[in-house]
């Protein structure tokens, strides 16, 4: 009877859902989500009720239906988008789907440290916010809020480079210095101001992208755009930028920053190390003779990333390319991976798989759109308390005792 009741209520919402209207909006939330059977996801999403408050959230992606309901679409649209079909959101979250965990038994697991040492700076877990961009898109509060809960969590805090709040608020906010990222330009002055600025602020660490070269077609953003009936060019003017009218870039001519002489290559990445104090890290990097150019230029820390699937079609899941990268980097340098984070089990999965910590980037977006820094709060709570779980069935009390040893891949 309950089977019957169940396939009828099916039939109904699959014959609903084939209206596009229904659709649409589900396009990106199903990529980036855990369910990989589309009609189920959909089903899930019309089932999903909204919750009122950060306390409710049994999950993240509790956080991302309320993110979805309250952004106006174009911005929910340029929050969840990847880029062309968007296979490569897909692939970073099967990679980690792809995996099992084989536990032992009988260790006592009552006290768990999910601490970790990363440039001798301790963080009470592997768990890192990811630099993305525009936060005030999100919330009023962008950024400042970000670091207020990156604070109170005692959490490590990239900040983007085209970040909506000044480097300067967010650091005060957060109560020390930030790592700060950096999309360099082939304009070299401009690109060496930045870099400066950064360091003013007492940054420790840059980050720099270079993931997002020839990046392909935003599709999932131009069809939620369309279905946005604001008028746009009130806020971003006739050109819409990430880049545009952001603090970073106070002092600097946009159009110069690209249109100078200096190629995005590895004589950049001497001129960076030359030029600065500060660590650098290069995020972006999904191929082992890459990290062992890190090496070879005295890069301090690499991140393994295709951008959340936002900077290009078809790559690996970066979950995938970490254990090649982690192979021949042999621990000389710290290695972080993201892309399809979205369970403390997956974050159990990377560190066994080579990582030193992960970063997180939309899901600490849905916590922001959705709540505010309370929303981010919970959002790593979620992840963090999920993780000690996870530890636990895993019979292990230490991040470094976390190793390959207990996965399978399907
Ligand atoms: C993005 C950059 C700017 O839109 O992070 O993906």
């Amino acid at each position: 009877m309950k089977n019957s009741m169940n396939n009828n209520r099916r039939l109904l919402l699959k014959f609903l859902l084939a209206s596009p209207l229904l659709k649409l909006p589900s396009i990106a939330a199903a990529a980036t989500d855990e369910v990989f059977d589309p009609d189920l996801k959909y089903i899930l999403e019309l089932e999903k009720m909204l919750i009122k408050s950060p306390e409710e959230a049994l999950n993240i992606f509790d956080m991302e239906a309320v993110a979805r309901d309250k952004l106006p679409p174009a911005h929910y649209g340029y929050l969840a988008t990847g880029v062309n079909d968007e296979q490569v959101q897909f692939a970073n979250r099967k990679g980690y789907n792809d995996i099992s965990l084989t536990s032992r038994r009988l260790r006592d697991v009552s006290k768990v440290d999910t601490s970790v040492t990363i440039f001798g700076r301790k963080w009470s877990s592997p768990i890192a916010i990811d630099p993305t961009s525009s936060q005030k898109a999100f919330h009023p509060e962008g950024e400042v809020a970000m670091a207020r809960a990156a604070k109170n969590k005692n959490q490590l805090m990239m900040l983007s480079g085209v970040a909506s709040s000044s480097i300067e608020e967010v650091t005060q906010e957060r109560g020390e210095p930030v790592w700060s990222q950096l999309y360099a330009g082939t304009h070299w002055p401009s690109t060496l101001k930045m870099i400066k600025r950064a360091e003013n602020t007492g940054s420790p660490v840059l980050v720099l992208t270079v993931d997002l070269i020839g990046s392909g077609n935003r599709e999932t953003l131009q069809r939620f755009i369309k279905r946005d009936t604001r008028d746009c060019a009130a806020c971003h003017g006739e050109v819409r930028s990430p880049f545009r009218g952001r603090p970073m870039f106070d002092g600097i001519n946009l159009d110069d920053y690209f249109a100078g002489e200096q190629a995005i290559d590895w004589t950049l990445v001497d001129k960076i190390k030359e030029a600065t104090n500060m660590k650098l890290v290069i995020k972006g990097i999904t191929h082992s003779d890459d990290a062992l150019n890190c090496l070879k230029h005295g890069v301090d820390g690499i991140v393994v990333s295709n951008h959340g699937g936002r900077g290009q079609v078809s790559a690996r899941a970066t979950i995938d390319v970490l254990p090649e990268v982690a192979k021949v980097v042999n621990k000389r340098i710290p290695v972080l991976v993201d892309g399809g984070i979205r369970r403390g089990a997956d974050v159990y999965k990377a560190l066994a798989l080579g990582a030193d910590a992960v970063d997180i980037g939309r899901p600490t977006l849905w916590g922001l759109s959705a709540f505010g820094s309370d929303g981010v709060e919970k959002v790593l709570d979620i992840l963090n308390a999920e993780l000690v779980s996870v530890m636990q069935q895993m019979a292990v009390t230490s991040i470094d005792e976390i190793s390959a040893n207990s996965l399978t891949m399907k």
